[in-house]
């Protein structure tokens, strides 16, 4: 079977033969395609990026249809049972599981650098009291390059590994400095003792306490949904991440992007809507009137449908054990009874069924983090910095490929032809 496409161009009758390779073909390659010498060539037109392959990639596979996740190979079910956030975190990044020596000694690294220069810290505290905690994360990861004199050395290696390790660092502390912003506390100081989600619910939970004890079930639950959250290839943030880095941007810059793209509600800030649409409906008794709603466009059904999941989302099924192991420790979260009779009826309703909607990640997410104190404010926050070792491992990736290029797509001009100015007087 020969690995090419044959097109004819029924404008002219031209015949053009286009190499497949790994299921695709070269954009560029359709630029050949023209009417006549003047012709621009064929583009593809595709918003959304639907169905365009920006990169080759070695770091994340999803399978939409069967339901299939795995970070470079190894399935998610295996990493969320066996591994650590901080052992995934390595994965992720340099391609293979790491030894015990190369673990201890990366989890070292990250651990004693979590702490944050004072003058952050004191920029932090300028925010308005009640600044949503994903705006005060997005200016101050941006603002951490300022704290780094090599941040713009991105071309060289070492330089680029010690801004990876100081980002997946701080960007807990970042977060847990941003909800105690917005409870109005004291910020807490990271515990070199503590492991990395450990450490994370100390800083955004210990009070008086000499010190701060995670209770293991909510310190497992958090880091297995860091490791969910880690990466998801070529997502709008993690495109959003490339784009700025291919101009050659500071990785505190471009992550800062990314998390900006991760805030809206189609995305990271998903799972913040489903928390907001579950208090709005209230009783598991108007479930049925907010399915009619949703049938007739007047909403979405928040955290449900993905963009490539279109059988089930397998970080959704782990993400159901976790909750009934928190809502042991807990106590149940009210709002999973509303929950649970919305995903049972959309899921026998034509309406989700022909259009393949089932519960994405986010769906549950949100109930976790209430259960565990957490505002609804604080879920994006939560996302990033997890999805923050997929960014950086993306941006490693873009940066040593050297067929990538700075982002710029094309456009389809549909506006007015050449006209002349009229002055202000005249029009
Ligand atoms: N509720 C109701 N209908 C929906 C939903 C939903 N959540 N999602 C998609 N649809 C419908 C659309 O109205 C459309 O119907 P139509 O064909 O009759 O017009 C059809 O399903 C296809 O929808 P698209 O918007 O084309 O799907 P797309 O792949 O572009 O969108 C997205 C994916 C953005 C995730 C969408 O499903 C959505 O808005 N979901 C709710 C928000 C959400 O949960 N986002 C989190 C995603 S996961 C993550 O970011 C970690």
């Amino acid at each position: 079977m020969p690995d090419t496409l044959t097109i004819t161009d029924d404008r002219t009758g031209n015949t053009y033969q286009i190499p497949i390779e790994h299921g695709t073909i070269r954009a560029m390659d359709l630029r050949q395609i023209k009417t006549d010498e003047n012709d621009f060539g064929l583009m593809s037109y595709d918003p959304g990026y639907i169905n365009t392959a920006s990169t080759k990639s070695t770091i994340t596979y999803i399978d939409g249809e069967r339901g299939i996740l795995r970070y470079r190979g190894y399935p998610i079910e295996q990493l969320a049972k066996e591994s650590t956030f901080l052992e995934v975190a390595f994965l992720i990044l340099f391609g293979e599981l790491p030894n015990r020596e190369e673990l201890d000694s990366w989890e070292h690294d990250i651990t004693h650098q979590t702490y944050l220069h004072e003058k952050l810290k004191s920029l932090m505290q300028s925010f308005c009291h009640d600044a949503h905690p994903m705006s005060i994360f997005i200016a101050s990861v941006a603002t951490l390059a300022t704290f780094s004199t090599g941040a713009r050395s991105v071309d060289d290696p070492e330089r680029r590994l010690e801004q990876v390790k100081s980002l997946i660092a701080k960007v807990p502390t970042i977060a847990a400095f941003s909800f105690r912003h917005l409870r109005g506390l004291p910020y807490v100081y990271p515990d070199t003792d503590l492991s990395y989600s450990g450490n994370f619910l100390n800083m955004m939970f210990k009070m008086s306490e000499a010190k701060y004890k995670p209770e293991p079930a909510l310190e497992r639950a958090l880091d297995v949904l860091f490791i969910l959250h880690a990466d998801h290839e070529q997502n709008c943030s993690t495109s959003t991440m490339r784009a700025i880095g291919s101009s050659k941007s500071d990785p505190y810059s471009a992550l800062s992007g990314a998390a900006a793209a991760l805030y809206g509600p189609l995305h990271g800030g998903a799972n913040e809507a489903v928390l907001r649409m579950l208090q709005e409906i209230g009783h598991v008794d108007h479930v049925p009137a907010h399915i009619k709603q949703v049938k007739t466009g007047e909403s979405r059904l928040m955290g449900f449908g993905h963009r490539v999941y279109k059988n089930y989302d397998p970080r959704a099924s782990i993400i159901k054990e976790i909750a009934d192991r928190v809502f042991e420790v807990t106590g149940r979260n009210p709002l999973l009874d509303i929950a649970l009779e919305l995903e049972r009826i959309a899921l026998e309703d034509e309406y989700f069924v022909s259009r393949k909607l089932y519960p994405n990640v986010d769906f549950y997410s949100g109930l976790i983090y209430q259960a565990m104190g957490l505002p609804v404010e604080m879920f994006p926050v939560l996302f990033a910095i997890g999805r923050s070792v997929g960014w950086l491992a993306q941006w490693g990736e873009l940066l040593t490929d050297p067929e990538q290029r700075i982002a710029r797509p094309r456009q389809i001009y549909l506006g007015a032809d050449q006209r002349d100015y009229t002055p202000i007087d005249k029009r």
